[in-house]
């Protein structure tokens, strides 16, 4: 447990609370840091073992104002704030140092503090995307009809653990045909055919620090004329809107160019029909493209931060990092559309890295471009 206090003249002090080191309990669970490192190689001004847990941390919310701790995340946290509270309140009663009165949700504060990522963050971003960009190029060069969705999701796994990552950002969804059409297919049992896509949607995470790539391609290496159609509907939407991001642009302005973009285009290929203003106002896109443009990335792959300050969408400011992905699902289930366009799932997403002069994409490596993905998956 980490405790952060600042007193009355600003002075901030970092104090933690962690196992102590015993070899008889390491050897069955690990190396810990211990109470001495935590001071010379971490640098906490204070550091306790968490027995002590209960007799320090009265001491240190006497005489404080506020505590700000994750409320509701765990009930016994809760309960032990309580507890902390009430006994400084009977110790102090006839002192002049006050129990603390107000509980605030320290997430609220954490999550804008992750939301502009510092330079050592985005050094890791960066390192993140680029190996999650490789492990989706590999795929383009390893697939073919006939291998299972999971063998992909394992290659994706295995190419990502051999680069350093210590773990996957989420489940790796990996669609062929119709299941190209589940947003959050994850099943990856079924066999991939010749003449379809397959929409892989997988992230490597890398010192903590997620990738979300989605890249969508034609299993036999080459799309149809309406896969391509639509992949390229799908992927003039996202790079339009990439190209608009840069400090001060609007979060809603991101999907409202995205809807603006997919509606016009499906009503060129008759897959919609009516007014663009009118189809934009009844939602009619929704059958096609149910979700929203994207979401902050950083520790999480869905990370903190609002999107909204004082009800309006937030402007972004530089060493934000968000995902842009925008797509279109054309399921056999979808209502009053030509057989000819069914188990067409189509969604292509990057990490966004905002910057003072406009954007940087940290998963430009991961090949988009039809010609691009044909020429990788013929050689
Ligand atoms: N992979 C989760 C997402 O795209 O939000
Ligand atoms: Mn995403
Ligand atoms: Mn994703």
């Amino acid at each position: 447990m980490l405790v952060i206090s600042k007193d009355d003249t600003g002075y901030v002090a970092s104090i933690l609370f962690s196992l102590p080191k015993i070899w008889e309990e390491e050897v069955w669970t690990g190396y810990r840091v211990g109470q001495e490192a935590a001071k010379e190689q971490y640098k906490f001004d204070l550091s306790y073992a968490h027995d002590q847990i209960d007799l320090e941390i009265p001491k240190l919310i006497a005489g404080k104002k506020i505590i700000y701790y994750p409320i509701g995340q765990e009930m016994s946290l809760d309960r032990k704030v309580a507890q902390w509270v009430k006994f400084v309140q009977q110790q102090h009663r006839n002192k002049f140092l006050f129990a603390p009165e107000q509980l605030n949700d320290v997430r609220t504060l954490i999550g804008e503090m992750r939301l502009i990522k510092s330079p050592q963050e985005i050094d890791v971003m960066r390192e993140s995307a680029q190996i999650s960009a490789m492990a989706h190029k590999n795929l383009m060069q390893i697939c073919k009809a006939g291998i299972p969705e999971y063998r992909l999701a394992a290659e994706f796994v295995y190419q990502c653990s051999l680069a350093g990552c210590n773990a996957q950002a989420y489940n790796a969804i990996v669609g062929g045909g119709e299941n190209s059409c589940i947003l959050h297919y994850v099943a990856n049992n079924s066999v991939l055919q010749d003449g379809q896509l397959v929409l892989i949607d997988a992230g490597g995470e890398y010192n903590h620090y997620a990738a979300d790539i989605t890249r969508t391609f034609p299993i036999n290496g080459k799309f149809t004329s309406e896969q391509k159609q639509i992949y390229e509907l799908v992927l003039q939407a996202q790079q339009s809107t990439i190209n608009k991001i840069k400090p001060g642009i609007l979060w809603g302005d991101l999907q409202a160019n995205i809807i603006q973009i997919i509606i016009t285009g499906l009503v060129d290929l008759g897959l919609l029909a009516g007014n663009i203003e009118d189809l934009i106002a009844t939602q009619a896109y929704r059958k096609f493209y149910m979700h929203n443009s994207g979401h902050w990335i950083g520790l999480d792959v869905h990370d903190l931060g609002s999107y909204k300050s004082a009800n309006e969408y937030r402007a972004l400011q530089p060493g934000m990092v968000l995902t842009v992905e925008p797509g279109i699902y054309i399921s056999k289930h979808t209502d009053g559309v030509n057989a000819k366009w069914h188990s067409i799932g189509v969604r292509i997403e990057d990490d966004i890295l905002v910057t003072e002069s406009g954007c940087e994409v940290l998963t430009k490596d991961a090949p988009k471009e039809i010609t691009e993905i044909e020429q990788i998956m013929r050689s």
